[in-house]
């Protein structure tokens, strides 16, 4: 067989496989054979060098049209594959979607946006106070000098500071906002103040030394203590959402007078006693009472027209007894497990 009728056979063998190449690998299989460097086509260019030099144009030209035409239906079969490729042609469609999860806002802040919607239906406004606080703020003002002995019942940090004379601290409650408010503004005051406070306690199942409290202030003509324990008990019923008890007992706070704290009944227990209440059938959630005279000296509002009530809730505290959560540690360990829930 000369070489001109071996060029013509592998283009006769080129057009009948054409139609087999149906996939990339089969491509690839085409291109080593025809089109590759120890390919049928480089075979027969070598095989031109010893021909006849009267005869080399026309091989060389019909070699070059061989050449052009393998390569053009490589071309083509490869764009073909391409687009494909770009469509739906790869997707399997009866493969489960891919899931990712949504986060969520933490219990911790849900329940500080909670209890302010509660007090927002009933004309209170959301204030927010500072978390670094001076001692005048935080303690003389709120009537508990420097040597009271209330002072030690909050074991506080304090905050290394420049200035002279002025002690500052990480606030041990959310009271120092009840001054910042009253000297900002004259009566009527009707504020809730949500935020976390700071105590240097020893950490366990009931307490850490960082919180979150709720402050509440009303302060106007005739305020009374029956209002105080109508709108605690409002919001007993809204947040807890069932029938909960609660009672007020008398306490003490340098800066309302009277003082009381409200207790909810144990939900573990139901009242009956257990190891969370101590087996007293109840859990304090709040401390409250009438706005001391002498606050109202501090920021220059008249006692003899105004009266007012104050309270401060722990949010951890009572979150644990809304959700039967048996150790405040839980809040902040960030597993999933316990934050889905919720
Ligand atoms: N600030 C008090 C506390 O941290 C609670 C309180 C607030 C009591 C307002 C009376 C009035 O325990």
């Amino acid at each position: 067989m000369n070489i001109l009728e071996k060029i013509r056979l592998t283009k006769i063998q080129i057009e009948d496989i054409k139609s087999d190449i149906n996939s990339p690998d089969k491509l690839e299989q085409f291109r080593i054979k025809y089109l590759g460097r120890n390919g049928l086509i480089n075979e027969l260019f070598e095989e031109m060098k010893s021909v006849d030099k009267s005869v080399k144009a026309p091989v060389g030209k019909s070699l070059n049209e061989l050449k052009l035409f393998a390569q053009k239906i490589f071309d083509e079969k490869k764009s073909d594959f391409e687009k494909k490729n770009d469509g739906m042609a790869d997707i399997d469609v009866t493969l489960p979607g891919r899931t990712f999860n949504l986060g969520s806002k933490h219990l911790i802040s849900q329940a500080l946006e909670d209890i302010s919607r509660i007090f927002e239906r009933i004309g209170f406004k959301v204030y927010e106070g500072l978390e670094i606080e001076d001692e005048y703020h935080n303690f003389d003002a709120l009537n508990t000098p420097e040597h009271h002995p209330s002072r030690d019942m909050q074991d506080t940090f304090y905050v290394k500071s420049e200035v002279k004379d002025k002690r500052y601290l990480l606030r041990t409650h959310t009271s120092p906002a009840q001054i910042r408010i009253m000297e900002n503004q004259p009566p009527p005051v009707r504020v809730i103040v949500p935020g976390k406070c700071y105590r240097n306690e020893a950490i366990s199942s009931r307490s850490l030394s960082m919180f979150h409290q709720v402050e509440g202030l009303y302060v106007d003509k005739k305020v009374s203590f029956r209002e105080l324990k109508g709108t605690l008990d409002y919001f007993a019923k809204e947040f807890f959402g069932k029938e909960l008890k609660t009672r007020l007992r008398p306490s003490f706070f340098p800066f309302t007078e009277p003082s009381a704290e409200m207790d909810v009944e144990c939900y573990l227990c139901k009242s009956k006693g257990c190891r969370i209440c101590k087996y007293t059938g109840w859990l304090e959630i709040l401390g409250c009472g009438m706005v001391d005279p002498n606050v109202f000296e501090f920021v220059g509002y008249d006692s003899e027209i105004y009266s007012g009530y104050a309270f401060g809730m722990g949010i951890e505290r009572t979150l644990m007894i809304r959700h039967g959560v048996p150790d405040i540690r839980m809040f902040y360990e960030n597993d999933i497990r316990f934050l889905k829930q919720f």
